[in-house]
């Protein structure tokens, strides 16, 4: 296995993507930032360097388990404190399986502003893929583009009341998109900026390519198709899937369990025991519970591996005790009077720093519900991501969750796994995991702006295993206390 080191110097620049200039936060001058490239079984070192002078940042590899790397995660808040300008975080990590990965700041809202990259991990020499392809692959990196400020976001998303931030201006392609110019002045849009070239990819006539495709949206839920052409599908989030052909790659979701591939790996005995914890969390529940960590309240695994006892108690004397509400987060709502077609009546948002606490090795299920939004007669996609663990997605459906009937329609023979899973409009989508891996990790909805927002929850799992933290991860609000002198 090789190191791969990595110096990333995150600094404002001027870009011209979608040929309207506005500012971007560049790793090394670049967004998308540098493709990361590394074989099963390599370590991966980066050494980030803050020199965006008024901005924190965090980094999260997106789906790389951690294992007994926790603290590597870059989820601001839960993993560590940000990184403040003028700093520099290591992020020390093994990529231990194959797949297409990316990576993007886990800080305010970021990743709209650009700061996100693909990470590929190729199979060991010697070891075959099922499936074969003719040509190098290339990297597709999707995302969507604003040109308001990320500072007037996240203002507008955390003033109360909210004021949301609106569709995207732009799609880009590889960090390259069209906006139209014609009432622009050419200073600050221009349509002949060779920025804003659009990205193309040359083939050679019966080839086989390989293509990573990631989407990086902050809002958008994206369909992707080559026009006059087929796309096989061979791998999800890491997962090989059994190969099957579509035009379109929106289209999938559709099909929705039924016909969802096989996965390579359905057939741990995990998939199968009773799980031994059930969670209901409704769109309503969660958009209402204002759990964003901000830097006084939450830090985790570096606070709960950091006492000098060995298992988690209750007891008041530990660190991460203080930090986290230890009241036991609910583990269901009214269900049975929760009207998911109406604007909820309570509109209060609270806030809590509480956390699921799950039973290492526990299978655990989790029925998410979706519900009618604060706008009448609308209820939204979400796409809920897991950190540190990858999931089977036992079904979906339309309308309210049934305990009795619903759990019989579950797909155990064969079902996909994934990290990130969509929940429909109305709908409902049950998940099942392993809490196999040690530490404190975040649940939540993959678009940025309702994540600032609060939908999120904490899962902690066999912190007591994790080894003591990194010095550079403590340091902000309640945990600076546990710096050592
Ligand atoms: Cu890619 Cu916590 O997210
Ligand atoms: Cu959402």
């Amino acid at each position: 296995a090789r190191v791969h080191n990595y110096t990333w110097d995150i600094t404002y620049q001027y870009k011209s993507q979608d040929c309207y200039k506005k500012l971007a936060i560049t790793i090394n001058g670049m967004t998308p930032g540098p493709v990361i490239s590394a074989t099963e079984g390599d370590t991966i070192i980066v050494n980030v360097i803050n020199k965006l002078f008024m901005e924190n940042f965090a980094i999260h590899w997106h789906s790389i388990k951690q294992i007994g790397t926790p603290w590597m995660d870059g989820a601001d808040g839960v993993s560590q404190c940000a990184t403040i300008p003028g700093d520099t975080f290591t992020y020390q990590f093994v990529v231990n399986k194959a797949g297409t990965y990316m990576y993007h700041s886990h800080y305010g809202v970021q990743k709209k502003s650009g700061l996100y990259g693909l990470i590929k991990v190729t199979v060991r020499t010697g070891k075959s893929e099922p499936f074969k392809y003719d040509d190098d692959d290339h990297s597709i990196v999707l995302t969507d583009w604003y040109h308001s400020s990320s500072y007037e976001e996240a203002t507008k998303l955390t003033s109360l009341p909210f004021v949301w931030i609106g569709s995207p201006q732009s799609l880009l392609i590889n960090g390259r998109g069209k906006y139209d110019c014609s009432n622009l002045n050419t200073n600050v849009c221009d349509s002949t900026n060779p920025e804003c070239v659009p990205y193309s990819l040359t083939v050679v006539p019966g080839k086989t390519y390989r293509l990573r495709i990631a989407s990086l949206t902050s809002l958008s839920s994206l369909s992707f198709q080559i026009e006059g052409h087929n796309l096989t599908v061979v791998e999800a989030d890491g997962q090989y899937v059994e190969p099957f052909v579509t035009k379109n790659l929106a289209y999938l979701e559709r099909h929705r369990i039924k016909n969802q591939p096989k996965s390579g790996h359905q057939s741990s005995p995990a998939l199968h025991p009773e799980p031994s914890k059930h969670f209901r969390q409704s769109d309503y529940a969660s958009q209402h519970t204002k759990h964003h960590p901000g830097p006084n309240q939450v830090v985790s695994q570096q606070c709960l591996s950091h006492s000098s006892t060995h298992s988690l108690s209750d007891s008041p004397e530990k660190n991460w005790t203080d930090v986290f509400d230890q009241t036991p987060a609910p583990e269901s709502y009214d269900f049975q009077n929760y009207d998911i077609y109406n604007v909820p009546g309570n509109k209060n948002s609270t806030s809590s720093t509480s956390i699921y606490r799950l039973k290492f090795n526990s299978t655990v299920d989790v029925i998410l519900q979706n519900a009618n939004t604060m706008n009448v007669n609308n209820s939204e996609t979400h796409p809920w991501h897991l950190h540190g663990h990858d999931f089977w997605v036992l079904g979906y459906g339309d309308g309210k969750f049934n305990m009795s009937s619903d759990v019989k329609k579950y797909n155990l023979v064969d079902p996909i796994m994934k990290s990130t899973v969509p929940l429909h409009p109305y709908g409902w989508t049950a998940l099942r995991f392993q809490a196999d891996n040690p530490g404190i990790w975040l649940f939540h909805c993959h678009i940025e702006a309702h994540f600032l927002m609060g939908m999120l929850v904490l899962f902690e799992s066999g912190s007591e295993m994790v080894r003591e933290p990194p010095q550079q991860n403590i340091g902000c609000g309640r945990t600076k206390s546990l710096i050592k002198p």
